[in-house]
């Protein structure tokens, strides 16, 4: 049966990855909740509760929590993500630290312990959920700058994407790097790019969408692809996409750094 692990697992993508593996025959799904409590649990899903990935013991409570079940993990997908607004009039070194312990060290953290472990077989996966926001070579002045902390941190996130992947290359594990699209999420909400949600012909997809993409792409992803950075759902929805790259783009789309 295979074993997935939901970092995130509460709202937004991460609940609907949940949903997505829920309705796959055989298998058993691990979802994190920062809270200490978690909803009621479906036979084929155990919660992992009270883990903060922005904090330094995430990765032990995982491991035990899945050693105690004697479970080794097929795919990893690390989704929880913070986005706190910022301009170049207020930037706010809470948020940032926030934003960086979150995206960016939490996911080095969990998956060194999960890999030292020896939770994941030669063969598995780890996706980590970064945004097309973390490509540096897709900004474009059409956007402007600001909201330094979401960006930047997910641009450290891909390179520690990479690094991962080049640290477990010898054990057969593949690490891949994503942009789930833009999605109608109480993140994108909370920092009013709902105003954006519908323009430009409905280009926000729900979370169930989404996650049903990122799962299809996860079933082809291998170690050919070990290391690199991709959006699922193509171009479609990043403005920058056709000013930087050009026009008639391939879906699922590799993204520059
Ligand atoms: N929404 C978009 O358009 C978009 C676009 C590109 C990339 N992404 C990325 O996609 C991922 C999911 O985004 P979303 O829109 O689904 O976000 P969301 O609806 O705001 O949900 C965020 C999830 O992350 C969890 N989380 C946040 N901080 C955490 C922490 N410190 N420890 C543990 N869990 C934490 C939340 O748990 P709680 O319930 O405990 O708060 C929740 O389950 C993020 O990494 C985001 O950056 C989103």
């Amino acid at each position: 049966m295979p074993n997935v692990l939901i970092v995130g697992s509460t709202r937004g993508l991460g609940q609907g990855l949940l949903k997505a593996y829920l309705s796959r025959p055989s298998t058993h799904i691990f979802g994190t909740t920062r809270s200490a409590s978690s909803s009621e649990a479906a036979d084929n899903v155990t919660y992992v509760t009270g883990v903060d990935v922005a904090k330094e013991n995430a990765g032990d409570e995982i491991v035990s929590k899945i050693k105690s079940r004697g479970e080794t993990l097929d795919i990893v997908i690390v989704s929880a993500g913070y986005f706190g607004l910022e301009s170049f009039d207020s930037p706010d070194w809470a948020k940032q630290v926030q934003m960086y312990t979150t995206s960016s060290i939490g996911p080095v953290f969990i998956v060194q312990k999960l890999v030292k472990a020896d939770l994941l077989k030669p063969g598995s996966k780890i996706i980590l959920v970064s945004s097309e926001s973390g490509s540096i070579t897709l900004r474009h002045e059409s956007e402007g700058g600001g909201n330094y902390g979401h960006h930047a941190s997910k641009a450290a996130l891909n390179m520690v994407g990479k690094l991962l992947s080049l640290d477990v290359k010898d054990k057969n594990i593949a690490v891949g790097i994503v942009h789930p699209s833009f999605m109608r999420t109480e993140m994108t909400k909370g920092v009013g790019f709902d105003k954006y949600w519908d323009a430009g012909g409905d280009i926000a997809v729900t979370p169930d969408e989404a996650a049903d993409s990122l799962v299809k792409f996860i079933d082809t992803f291998d170690m050919s692809k070990t290391g690199q950075y991709w959006a699922p759902r193509g171009p479609s929805d990043i403005g920058t996409a056709e000013p930087v790259l050009g026009k008639d783009l391939p879906t699922p789309l590799q993204l520059p750094w």
